[in-house]
């Protein structure tokens, strides 16, 4: 029986890995471990009821405001003794965030195996998105399984030099998760709302963008919103109060806009895939949405999820306000260029990410997956 322990920490490392867990569980060969670190706690909590998921460790380590050092002293100090404790056959981390980092590092200290789910997203700029680069080029450093989610992370990892009979393809777990979230019966009060309305799905809350590109972010999407009775914005806002502050400065008091607080995956999606169009600076927004067919304008001047912007799905506009303003007004106005974003696409898997890495845990064969 091996042995896998799964450490995670924040939203959307729950919500790729939870239908890893799930997927682990039914497995005879494997003894599954779960620890969260709770480096997010009412997000991640969300998750973990959405799917089901008790963990066996809680290192219950978010302080409000926290800096990347909180987060780094408190996971390696806390996680040290449960690995120890458990001396897992494999760990398991997703990603890219602080918690994914301090895992690997204390595993490596350990000297345990680690496995990476979504290895080899880059954009190589170690400041963009920050520290996010860092934390998972420094993961692929001490893993022995890199669970690339398409050809070109798997390639990244290549020409790193990583071992090619380490690096599998497997598609991304997000895929998986959203296989039974949307309904075409799916009703919900905001939605009502919108109405006829074109409904703008807003999130943001990336570290380098807070200050005054987030403010910039917020007021090009009220300007356009202000020439643009027909849209209906919603905006699920993330729980750090440096992003609430910006967003009530700049958006509040303005009746096109409902920001909310964060909403289940399962609603998340649903909404998604009922948007005109996405602004965002989310990650695993600009996987989710492709799908759907729905165009995303990403806030950010780099993105490790290129192969969205080559099916055209995904657009980078930066954080510059007038850029933004202008490429948000265009595909409102412009139905042609609306069009040319506008198309369903897959690029980031096909739904079975979590029974290839199951059955490469269990020593199976596996076909990786291959888009198109
Ligand atoms: C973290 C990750 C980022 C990921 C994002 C997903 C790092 C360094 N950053 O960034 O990669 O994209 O999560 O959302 O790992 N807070 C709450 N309740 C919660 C969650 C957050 O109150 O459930 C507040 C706290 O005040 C916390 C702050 O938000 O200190 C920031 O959380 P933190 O995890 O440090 O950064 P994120 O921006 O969420
Ligand atoms: N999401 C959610 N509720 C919300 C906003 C986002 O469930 O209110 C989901 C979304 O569907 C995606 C993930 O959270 O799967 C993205 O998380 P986030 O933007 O916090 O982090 P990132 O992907 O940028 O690391």
């Amino acid at each position: 029986m091996k042995k896998v322990m799964l450490v995670f920490g924040t939203r959307p490392e729950a919500i790729k890995i939870c239908p890893l867990v799930n997927e682990l569980k039914t497995r005879k060969g494997i003894q599954t471990v779960v620890c969260v670190t709770a480096q997010h706690r009412q997000m991640l909590d969300q998750v973990l009821e959405t799917f089901n998921v008790v963990p066996d460790y809680d290192l219950n380590i978010m302080k409000d405001r926290q800096t990347l050092f909180d987060i780094t002293t408190a996971v390696l100090n806390s996680i040290k003794e449960v690995l120890e404790k458990e001396k897992p056959d494999v760990v398991l981390v997703h990603g890219d965030t602080s918690t994914t980092f301090v895992t690997a590092l204390a595993c490596f200290y350990l000297q345990l195996p680690v496995g990476h789910v979504e290895a080899g997203l880059r954009t190589y700029n170690i400041y963009s998105p920050y520290p996010e680069e860092f934390n998972r080029e420094a993961v692929s450093i001490v893993s022995q399984y890199n669970f690339a989610p398409t050809p070109l992370s798997r390639q990244n990892l290549l020409n790193e030099g990583r071992k090619a009979e380490n690096v599998y393809v497997t598609g991304n777990t997000v895929i998986d998760a959203m296989q039974h979230t949307v309904r075409e019966d799916y009703t919900h009060p905001e939605l009502d709302w919108v109405g006829d309305g074109k409904l703008i799905f807003i999130t943001a809350h990336r570290r380098e963008n807070l200050g005054e590109p987030m403010h910039c972010m917020f007021r090009a999407i009220r300007r356009v919103l202000d020439e643009h009775p027909e849209c209906k914005a919603v905006y699920p806002i993330h729980m750090n109060p440096l992003v609430r502050q910006a967003a009530e400065e700049e958006l509040g008091g303005c009746d096109q806009i409902h920001i909310i607080e964060p909403i289940e995956v399962f609603d998340c999606h649903n909404f998604e895939a009922r948007s005109f169009l996405c602004l965002t600076d989310s990650g695993g927004i600009q996987e989710e949405c492709p799908s759907y067919g729905v165009p995303v304008l990403v806030m950010r001047d780099t993105t490790e999820r290129p192969e969205g912007v080559d099916a055209g799905t995904l657009k980078l506009v930066g954080t510059d306000e007038e850029t933004i303003y202008r490429t948000f007004k265009l595909l409102l106005e412009c139905e042609e260029e609306y069009n040319k974003m506008s198309h369903a696409c897959n690029p980031y898997g096909d739904g079975y990410a979590c029974e290839r890495i199951a059955d490469i845990l269990e020593g199976k064969e596996y076909s990786p997956w291959i888009p198109g």
